[in-house]
Parts: C-alpha cells; structure tokens; sequence
C-alpha cells in the first residue's frame, strides 16, 4: 500500500488546525500508520528541504519550518501520494482551490498550512527522515 508524508507545518499548529487536518485525511478513508510532533532542527530541515537550496525563498523556507512544533504523519492508502496532493490543494495558497486544505485554510505560499511529499522516492526519503521503520505500525482500520 501507498505511504507519503505530512507536515502541518508551524502556522497549521499555532492556529489550532491540527485536529482539523487530520481528520480531513481520516474522513476519506487514509489511514495514519506513524504520527508525531517535534520541532524541527535546522539540519533536518536542510535535509528535508535539500532539494530547494540556493534558492531565494530557502533560507525563509528553513527559518519558518523550524520556528516552533509541527506534526508529521505518514499516511497510507491506496494512491496516497496523489491523494494527499489533491486534499492539500496548489503550493500557492493564493491560487489553491476551496474544499482544499491550502483553498480552505490559507493565502500565501511561504505560509500554505502543509506539506506533502510529491511522488513515491520522495515519499520514501521524506518518511525515513522522520520515522524509524518500528515507528510505522501495521494494523487494520475497522470497516
Ligand atoms: P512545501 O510543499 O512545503 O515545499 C516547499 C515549500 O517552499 C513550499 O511548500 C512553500 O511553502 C515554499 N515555497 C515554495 N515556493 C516559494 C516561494 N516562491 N516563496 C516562498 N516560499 C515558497
């Protein structure tokens, strides 16, 4: 089965939007197989975001992802990757469409609320920068 990763990223967790967001995922039948919250160090988030640095918006990107708690997640289901995209809406919060979780949520890019991974070597990277594999649990979701 699928698994990618989340970020609700230090905004989603100030503005109280935790229980929200995960519930929007457990509602269209994704399943939770790892969740946790931390504060991200500089260097996991250079690592996790390693693939935008030199870029203008990376040193704010850095700065902003480690400014205080996030919650991450590994989903699972099939399509996950995809699906997970779709629920969270374009990067650009500004341009992210309504009943999306940026469209619902927030305006602008550098504050879109989450993150996804955006296919299936990311997803893997991404959930083996955040989990140990005993931290991912194997159980059934009562049908
Ligand atoms: P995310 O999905 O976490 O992946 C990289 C993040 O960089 C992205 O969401 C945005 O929050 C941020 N980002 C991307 N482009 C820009 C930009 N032009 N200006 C500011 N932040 C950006």
């Amino acid at each position: 089965m699928e698994r990618t990763l989340i970020i609700i990223k230090p905004e989603g967790v100030q503005r109280g939007l935790i229980g929200q967001i995960l519930a929007r995922f457990e509602q269209r039948g994704l399943k939770f197989v790892g969740l946790k919250m931390l504060q991200m160090s500089p260097a996991l988030a250079e690592e996790h975001y390693a693939v935008h640095k030199g870029k203008p918006f990376y040193t704010g990107l850095v700065k902003h992802i480690t400014s205080g708690p996030v919650v991450v997640g590994v989903v699972e289901g099939r399509g996950a990757i995809k699906m997970v995209r779709t629920m969270m809406g374009a990067t650009n919060a500004a341009e992210a469409a309504p009943g999306t979780i940026r469209g619902d949520f927030a305006l602008e890019i550098g504050y879109n609320i989450i993150h996804g991974s955006d296919g299936p070597e990311t997803a893997a990277r991404e959930i083996s920068l955040f989990f140990k594999p005993e931290e991912l649990l194997d159980y059934r979701l009562a049908s």
